[in-house]
């Protein structure tokens, strides 16, 4: 089986480009399916959470091609009658097309989404917003079908702002009849991507980057040439990297402007940053100082996607640090695998890890269960000396491109194999 192999303990010098975004193309692919028309998106990750969004849309009849970084997505001639859903099924980046489907088709059978294992993930939320734009909802056992005959625009208040529900919300309104107004609509970078695609497919939107939302249904939407921005976790990540190594490095394209508390966060630690046109530069420093208290915030906040790549820093950072995590609860699985490397971490409650910093860690082999946590292990592969092994390396998969070509131009010693 695949594992990630990394002989660490050194530090980390050279530049890598920063592929697209993962959580900004996926609603843009989903956007797409409304369009009767050629939609083509620049600078597309090649990641598998990508590959599987792809496999949905060409399952419902758009046609799909993917070369180099180039997207392009035809739905102009989709199954609208043999739709029920039946190829999203079990698919993880469902959840997604749920309000593009019921903009385009008006009905869809889903399972309840999976994705990365980071607490309940309800979709709750999501339901209840397209239920007040006239959509009934079926529940059955493991998934539910949707239907709407016409979609209507409606004033939804989201209790919590969450980032899936206002993309939902936000195709379903695209095609809705009537105005559409989200209040505590999330304002991640992400959302204003999505804002930014629909306006120039035709759309229109106000209150863009703002927590309140006015969509303007049933403009007409046609075809558009879209490029992908950065993306700022990945870029986050490998700034961690360089902070728990030490080392210097430059990320090309990174979003510094999306980054702003990652960014504070990593010259709390003792990093000195420099930021330009083409990117971010990052000189680790000396000595990695610890973070008394620190914790994830919507955006702009410290996001959560960076609470494990934080994590493993910190197990070397000079003093006790506290990470606390206020957006997912069960978003502390990496804590068991770091301390297999000899990390001194302790869980307080349910949401607080408080770690005391050692003065180094061991390679060994650890196990990825999601996504950011699995790129996180990565990071202290690459803190470690001796050899790491990350098993499972499907997870990061999902949303890093090729993970071993960007740390090995950073000048890591690592493989997959
Ligand atoms: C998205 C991102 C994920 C990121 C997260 C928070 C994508 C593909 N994923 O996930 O990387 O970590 O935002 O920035 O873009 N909630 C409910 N009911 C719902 C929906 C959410 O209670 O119906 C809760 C969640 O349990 C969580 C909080 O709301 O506690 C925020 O979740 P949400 O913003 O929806 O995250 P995702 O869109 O799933």
């Amino acid at each position: 089986m695949d594992a990630i192999h990394i002989r660490g303990g050194k530090a980390l010098f050279g530049e890598t480009k920063i592929q697209g975004s993962k959580n900004a193309v996926l609603p843009v692919m989903a956007a797409a399916l409304m369009i009767k028309d050629v939609c083509i998106i620049e600078n597309c990750p090649r990641i598998s959470d990508v590959y599987h969004m792809q496999q949905l849309l060409t399952g419902i009849g758009c046609r799909v091609t993917h070369i180099g970084h180039t997207l392009t997505i035809d739905a102009r001639n989709i199954f609208e009658d043999t739709m029920s859903g039946d190829n999203v099924t079990g698919m993880r980046s469902s959840i997604t097309l749920l309000g593009a489907m019921l903009g385009r088709v008006g009905e869809v059978t889903m399972a309840y989404p999976g994705g990365c294992v980071i607490g309940e993930r309800p979709i709750d939320l999501h339901l209840n917003a397209l239920r007040r734009m006239g959509v009934v909802i079926y529940e059955k056992d493991g998934g539910f079908t949707a239907r709407v005959k016409e979609l209507e625009g409606a004033v939804i208040h989201l209790p919590v702002s969450s980032v899936g529900a206002t993309e939902n919300v936000l195709l379903a309104a695209v095609m809705a009849k009537g105005v559409t107004v989200i209040q505590n609509a999330a304002k991640e970078p992400e959302i204003i991507t999505l804002c930014e695609f629909l306006r120039q497919s035709g759309a229109v939107i106000e209150g863009i980057g703002g927590s309140v939302l006015i969509i303007q249904g049933r403009h007409e939407l046609h075809g558009t040439c879209f490029t992908v921005p950065a993306d700022r976790i990945v870029a986050g990540t490998y700034l961690m990297s360089v902070l728990g190594t030490g080392g210097h490095i430059f990320l090309e394209d990174a979003p510094a402007e999306q980054m702003r508390s990652v960014l504070q966060i990593a010259e709390e630690i003792g990093g000195e940053i420099h930021i330009s046109r083409e990117g971010v530069d990052i000189i680790a420093g000396e000595h990695k100082r610890a973070l008394p208290y620190v914790k994830t915030e919507v955006y702009p906040g410290f996001p959560t996607d960076m609470q494990s790549p934080l994590m493993s820093v910190l197990t070397t950072a000079e003093g006790i640090s506290i990470i606390e995590e206020t957006i997912f609860e069960d978003r502390f699985r990496i804590l068991e695998q770091l301390k297999k490397m000899g990390a001194g971490i302790e869980r307080k409650g349910k949401r607080q890890a408080v770690i005391s910093g050692v003065d180094f860690l061991l390679g060994c082999e650890v196990t990825a269960q999601e996504l950011r946590g699995g790129a996180a292990l990565v990071i202290a592969g690459c803190m470690a000396f001796g050899e790491t092994v990350v098993r499972n390396p499907c997870f990061i998969e999902r949303g890093y491109e090729d993970i071993c070509r960007d740390y090995r131009n950073l000048g890591a010693d690592i493989y997959i194999g």
